[in-house]
């Protein structure tokens, strides 16, 4: 179908390396940064509606989508946007109905955001998907996140696209949002909220008002999906204050409920991980249609919040474990070395700047040499000028922004070894050129020689030194996106199908996409809710993993107590976190103080949910307090003493007590 057919023009991929983006992104970056400080648009939201939604679902369960980092290259954005929009896939032996909610977790365009963009890469693609609204079944709704891509403009566009007043939708779905940020009841006692970091930073007090606003609602029964803009989770490993706005948000807003968050959701991140821990799942899908990033590189353990931020009341860390990827570490290692061959086809921009800087490199190598000839008379260029240049470009491209100082000597001796690779490249390439005869030709052959011949060989030997560099870098943590960004690799998508059904039970469907569909059949006359371009071959989509239960029924029986409590017996610290059955009590939960083994109710006494401050020594009598009995505001970390409480003799599918020694339990 024609531009004109289908109201948008489809986009390729962006090139990342491209000279004029990077100078582009970068000064955008910068104005965004900059500008952003002196006039937040969230601040201006504060006049917008604060409002929260709901989602019943229908019958008490619901069905929601969750996709990020979409905006790019049409045929991976619209491959997801195409399996999104199906009324149902049958993934892994199961059929997974369409969300009835649909939530975008950030870049939801790329490079920057403005309305073509959008209109082009996002809004486009999505329609097309999904013209109308499904012509049976109930409307789905539209919640979106911004990601930094979407602050470029400083959320101009976004608030134009998504946060419209009067009859806001992208195809068939319906927007509801009114600011960036968004709470939703979702049925049987859960709830979304999802905040905008806007880049990191901060959270703004109109926005901490919205959600203490919608938090009045919110009860110890309740559980809570927080969608974050980037996975500060994973980020804070290299940046321990990454995490710090989640963290605050979660103890300042959240955790004073008393409600349980149990899963972290975020794009950002082009691939699928997920970590797990006693109290939440983490998850990481950016699979929506953007260049894949590695996974090899992922942290195999996680301290969340890391002990070394400097944030002095900040939760109590714990561990998280990262139990799956996509793709697996194997394949993502294997991919690094796809760099030398997609780097110079995917970057022809990048290279042609390189072939320029070495073409002229050379012939002020030449002249310093003493062997201009014709050509150096006509470009004169100092070889100091050009040497200072490929170092320092060098240099800036190993400084990732925002590295800790302690890390950045191998980003410099790095960019520094990569400098010094290039301009002996330069100088090899000089050697042979003065060997050559054409520098004596007469005018323009040299010029004519050096433009046709030399110019593109050396890019394309240069790009491959790039590559080089960029895969050693990769061994030392150091350029890996860009060595996936060089690479702009399509396949590999993922999105989230989640299900809450009427007892409470929250599934996470992580599903897969090995590869995306390039080829597409115009369907203009199906009805008016079908796409209107379908793939030429079926696309195939797999579960990442099996699907993940993260929570069980809010309300479940208390359970059973297999031993009795015995007083005066049981030492802090001998019940082991891992005891507790998951779907029920969830390990480490009872904190000492209140919570002694025997009466625990499966799925009320958290840890997330013991709020210090107010037991008192003493209440909890060894063998009388019960797991159940620690509810948010009751058990204390550090007013318990040890003796009174006793953690030691939880039992399993109870609560567990082996992380919660008295003194150490925390909100
Ligand atoms: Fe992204």
């Amino acid at each position: 179908m024609e531009p004109q057919q289908l109201g948008f023009t489809p986009q390729r991929p962006v090139g990342w390396l491209a000279p004029l983006l990077l100078l582009n992104t970068g000064l955008r970056t910068l104005f965004a940064i900059l500008f952003g400080a002196y006039l937040d648009k969230r601040e201006l939201q504060n006049a917008l509606s604060g409002d929260s939604f709901q989602q019943p679902g229908t019958d008490g369960e619901l069905w929601l989508d969750y996709v990020a980092d979409l905006g790019d290259g049409f045929h991976a954005t619209y491959s997801v946007a195409y399996l999104l929009a199906q009324p149902q896939l049958e993934v892994g032996g199961r059929v997974l109905p369409r969300g009835q909610v649909l939530l975008m977790g950030g870049d939801q365009v790329y490079p920057v955001a403005n309305g073509d963009s959008y209109e082009n890469r996002t809004k486009g693609p999505y329609r097309a998907a999904l013209p109308q609204p499904p012509a049976t079944g109930p409307r789905p709704t539209l919640f979106a996140l911004p990601g930094n891509h979407d602050w470029y403009d400083g959320l101009t566009a976004f608030l134009r696209l998504f946060a419209r007043r009067k009859d806001g939708h992208i195809g068939g779905w319906r927007t509801q949002q009114r600011r960036s940020y968004f709470a939703v009841e979702l049925p049987a006692n859960w709830w979304l909220f999802g905040i905008d970091e806007q880049f990191g930073a901060y959270i703004d007090d109109p926005q901490l008002l919205y959600f203490e606003k919608a938090a009045r609602n919110l009860g110890p029964d309740d559980r809570v999906i927080l969608m974050t803009p980037s996975p500060t989770w994973v980020k804070a490993a290299k940046k321990p204050e990454a995490y710090d706005a989640v963290d605050y948000f979660i103890r300042t807003i959240l955790a004073p409920t008393g409600a349980h968050v149990r899963l972290l959701v975020s794009g950002d991140m082009h691939h699928y991980a997920r970590y797990t821990g006693e109290d939440r799942d983490l998850i990481t899908c950016g699979g929506g249609g953007a260049y894949l990033l590695a996974t090899h590189q992922l942290p195999e353990t996680l301290t969340v919040p890391p002990k070394e931020t400097l944030t002095r009341s900040a939760s109590r860390s714990r561990d998280y474990s990262l139990v799956s990827r996509f793709p697996s570490a194997a394949q993502s290692r294997r991919m690094s070395w796809g760099v030398f061959g997609k780097l110079p086809a995917r970057n022809t921009g990048f290279a042609t700047m390189l072939g320029i800087v070495h073409t002229l490199t050379m012939l002020a190598m030449a002249g310093a040499a003493g062997q201009s000839g014709t050509i150096q008379r006509l470009f004169s260029i100092p070889l100091v000028l050009m040497l200072v240049l490929i170092m320092t470009g060098a240099v800036l491209f190993a400084q990732p922004p925002g590295a800790s100082s302690d890390k950045h000597a191998r980003h410099w001796i790095l960019g520094l070894a990569h400098g010094f690779a290039q301009i002996a490249l330069a100088a090899g390439g000089t050697w042979v050129w003065l060997q050559l005869p054409f520098r004596d030709w007469a005018w323009p052959g040299p010029l004519a020689v050096a433009a046709v011949l030399y110019g593109p060989l050396i890019a394309y030997l240069a790009a491959q030194l790039v590559a080089l560099y960029l895969l050693i870098a990769s061994f030392f943590d150091v350029n890996v996106n860009e060595l996936f960004a060089g690479q702009g690799i399509e396949d590999a998508k993922s999105f989230l199908r989640l299900h809450i059904a009427a007892d409470g039970t929250l599934t996470v469907h992580p599903i897969g996409i090995d590869k995306i569909c390039r080829k597409w059949v115009a369907d203009p006359h199906g009805p008016p809710d079908s796409p209107w371009l379908r793939p030429d071959e079926p696309l195939r989509t797999h579960l990442i993993e099996p699907p993940i239960i993260v929570d069980g029924p809010a309300e479940a029986a208390p359970a059973p107590a297999p031993t009795p409590a015995t007083s005066g017996t049981a030492t802090p610290g001998t019940a082991t976190p891992g005891t507790a059955t998951p779907g029920t009590a969830t390990s480490g939960a009872a904190t000492s103080g209140a919570a002694t083994p025997g009466t625990a109710t499966p799925g009320t006494a958290t840890s997330g949910a013991a709020t210090p401050g107010t037991a008192t020594p003493g209440t909890a009598t060894p063998g009388t307090a019960t797991p159940g009995t620690a509810t948010p505001g009751t058990a204390t970390s550090g007013t318990a003493t040890p003796g009174t409480a006793t953690p030691g003799t939880a039992t399993p599918g109870t609560a567990t007590s082996g992380t919660a020694t008295p003194g150490t339990a925390a909100p």
